[in-house]
């Protein structure tokens, strides 16, 4: 059981992970705690780790949910919903027009201008489209997560693609200056290259670290030349490339209710 191998770790790494769990748990309660409407009737619920605490916290908030829909982005997703006893509901279900009164999800990794980069669990697209749908989108992301500019530690941004593309899209991305982007493995990996809920293909596309406002406002240029992006540019060139379904960089889209300093990318994370 997860229990006994976790006994079986060094006393240091143990009290590592503890903290990174308890980091996750005490953003998702503070995220619940002030984002979460009580009289919420839609709610995105993203995917991975820490989404699993946000759905801990919203039941500890005790409110009645009985009216509420759930919107997954991903097989795991639907599970964790409909194991907490929630209702969950297809994005493709909803009602037109309906707009989401929050989506919270988690991140790989968040620069100081509040963007992010997702898709570590392949499922960057439903992610995306479900934030895009709602209100207000809350990033729960535990201590690790924050750095100075994205791709710091994480090593790639997640692309999701269409197979027959995989190749085309893999040259493009070293055309702007990505340096071995890779389709990424199943987990196992003699089954071939993973398979996204689409049926898609993840690129992991390696960058130097993304500019950020601070950066160019102190004038670095993040045009790519010698291979230096920022992150709105470099997101919207790999978005242009045919084939691409998505790119795992969520930065200042606003969804429908949004205002102007609202969005995936305005929005303070916790
Ligand atoms: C999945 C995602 C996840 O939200 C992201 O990978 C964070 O996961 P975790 O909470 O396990 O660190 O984008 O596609």
């Amino acid at each position: 059981t997860i229990p006994t191998l976790f006994r079986t770790l060094s006393p240091r790494l143990q009290s590592t992970m503890s903290a990174v769990e308890e980091s996750k748990r005490a953003a998702a309660k503070v995220a619940v705690e002030n984002h979460y409407p009580k009289d919420a009737r839609w709610v995105g619920i993203g995917s991975g780790t820490t989404i699993v605490y946000v759905v801990e916290a919203i039941k500890a908030l005790g409110v009645d949910t009985s009216n509420t829909k759930y919107i997954p982005t991903g097989y795991q997703s639907k599970q964790l919903i409909t194991s907490a006893g929630l209702t969950a509901v297809e994005y493709d279900s909803i009602p037109r027009g309906t707009v989401l009164d929050v989506a919270f999800d988690g991140a790989d990794e968040v620069d100081e201008d509040l963007n992010c980069i997702k898709g570590g669990g392949a499922c960057l697209f439903q992610e995306k489209i479900v934030a895009l749908q709602a209100k207000e989108f809350i990033c729960v992301a535990d201590f690790r997560k924050l750095q100075p500019r994205l791709l710091t530690n994480w090593k790639g941004i997640p692309i999701e693609v269409a197979p027959m593309a995989a190749h085309r899209v893999i040259f493009k991305l070293q055309e702007l200056g990505s340096v071995n982007p890779a389709i990424r493995p199943s987990a196992a990996a003699k089954q071939g290259p993973l398979k996204t809920d689409q049926g898609f293909f993840i690129i992991d596309a390696p960058f130097k670290p993304l500019l950020v406002k601070a950066d160019i406002e102190a004038g670095q240029v993040g045009n790519g030349k010698d291979g230096v992006w920022a992150v709105d540019e470099l997101a919207r060139k790999i978005r242009d490339i045919t084939g691409v379904l998505e790119v795992g960089i969520f930065h200042g889209q606003t969804g429908p209710q949004a205002t102007a300093a609202g969005g995936i990318g305005g929005q303070r994370p916790v």
